[in-house]
């Protein structure tokens, strides 16, 4: 069973891949996507360790001047995405979207050089990405916390990857739509209607990709120029654990100066995280940076927050407020909270499971020695895949795969996850 699951996600990697990166899916995302390269390489990393670094070397190719790895690379032109490389126009050689994604990068290199069999290929390829990754997340803290906060803000709902996320309704809201070029969607060519976002929401998304694209693109203004600004804990402790990650790369490597201002940057993060928690919800909370609240949505981005070392007091809690949640569904873990009146179960980020976010918390929480319900996490992520082969996500009710099938990044977390099961503790 087990070897029978590996090689039908070997066979969803090879499908998906296109030489130099890999493609999401066929179809429904026809370019290479930042995380969904980064948590690939995992997969790779297990049967083919060079494919797995041309991965993330690809992507870090792509990166720009100013420290930025964009959230899309257009490799190839295809007009069956949108919105394409014309309604972004970053001017790049390569045509690539304008935004950022969850900076999981470090902690995947990490891992990758980790446990690699060729050292010689692992420590070159981690060598010459250290800056890399390094210059990026100098980027973020210079550009998305312009006051020094410790924590760095989205501009845009797609940055979080958590696209559609309940979270982002108000904040969403108070972006106009006034001015958006008639466009036509095409995710809904590839993808149930009923599972994706909604056309005013689509009218505001690329309300947000004009105006930054009028200010040409300028990350020095950006953040504070988008009415759309929000501190997300999800996407801060992705940042802060690769941080960390790199900071003990950069030791490995003897890189002194990388190191300690990764782990400064950590600290930071870690100390401002804090002021995020909920005791009501038992959980952290997105925080919008325009009108100075906490948002009151319970989501996964505020459980995914244990990705990152926060107090032991608090991942217990996390572990505590998960063990409910798992006796209202019997698949963890929910987008949303399925107690919630915005909870769907098939729509996208408000309610389905994605096994890279079911493996991110499930890391977390191990380090944090809350292994019962890691082990309730890892066994529900295999029962879905089992059930409902390698969808983009799934319903956390019935198990019913949505969204786009033979996902990349869904197959290399079985493939990483089932490794992790046989593998000594
Ligand atoms: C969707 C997801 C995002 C992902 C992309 C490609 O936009 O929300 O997180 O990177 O698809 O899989």
């Amino acid at each position: 069973m087990k070897q029978d699951l590996i090689e039908q996600a070997r066979a969803v990697l090879a499908r998906n891949d296109r030489g130099d990166y890999t493609v999401p899916t066929h179809g429904l995302y026809p370019f290479q996507w930042n995380w969904d390269s980064a948590l690939s390489a995992l997969g790779f990393s297990h049967f083919d360790e060079a494919r797995a670094w041309r991965e993330i070397e690809t992507l870090f190719r792509h990166q720009w001047d100013d420290g930025m790895v964009p959230h899309i690379i257009f490799h190839e032109m295809n007009d069956g995405y949108f919105p394409g490389p014309e309604v972004w126009a970053t001017g790049r050689a390569v045509p690539t979207s304008g935004i950022t994604q969850p900076a999981v990068a470090g902690f995947a290199v990490r891992r990758i050089h980790a446990r690699a069999k060729n050292r010689a290929l692992a420590d070159a390829q981690a060598r010459a990405l250290l800056p890399r990754i390094h210059a990026w997340h100098q980027w973020f803290y210079t550009n998305r916390d312009p006051q020094g906060t410790g924590l760095v803000a989205i501009i845009h709902p797609w940055e979080s990857g958590r696209d559609n996320s309940v979270d982002w309704d108000a904040a969403l809201a108070r972006v106009p739509t006034e001015g958006v070029a008639p466009f036509q969607r095409r995710d809904v060519a590839h993808a149930n209607p009923a599972h994706r976002p909604t056309d005013e929401e689509y009218r505001r998304y690329i309300w947000l990709v004009q105006h930054f694209r009028g200010l040409g693109w300028d990350n020095s203004r950006l953040h504070d120029a988008s009415p759309f600004r929000v501190v997300d804990p999800g996407f801060n402790a992705i940042l802060i654990r690769s941080c960390l990650d790199l900071a003990a790369l950069a030791d490995d490597l003897g890189e002194a100066e990388i190191a300690s201002a990764s782990r400064a940057f950590a600290q930071a993060g870690i100390a401002a995280m804090d002021a995020l928690w909920s005791e009501t919800h038992g959980q952290y909370l997105c925080f919008d940076r325009v009108t100075g609240a906490l948002i009151d949505s319970p989501s996964i981005g505020g459980l995914l927050a244990a990705f990152c070392p926060i107090p032991d007091h608090r991942a217990q809690a996390i572990a505590q407020r998960l063990d409910a949640i798992g006796t209202a569904v019997p698949y963890l873990v929910p987008s949303h909270d399925p107690a919630a009146p915005e909870f769907d179960g098939l729509r996208y980020w408000r309610g389905p499971v994605w096994l890279i976010v079911n493996y991110m918390i499930a890391d977390g929480l191990k380090r944090a020695g809350q292994t019962r319900i890691v082990r309730r996490i890892v066994d529900d992520s295999l029962r879905l895949i089992e059930q409902s082969g390698f969808a983009e996500y799934y319903d956390p009710v019935t198990a019913e795969p949505c969204g786009g099938s033979s996902f990349t990044w869904t197959a290399a977390m079985v493939i990483e996850i089932l490794n992790a099961e046989t593998a000594p503790a």
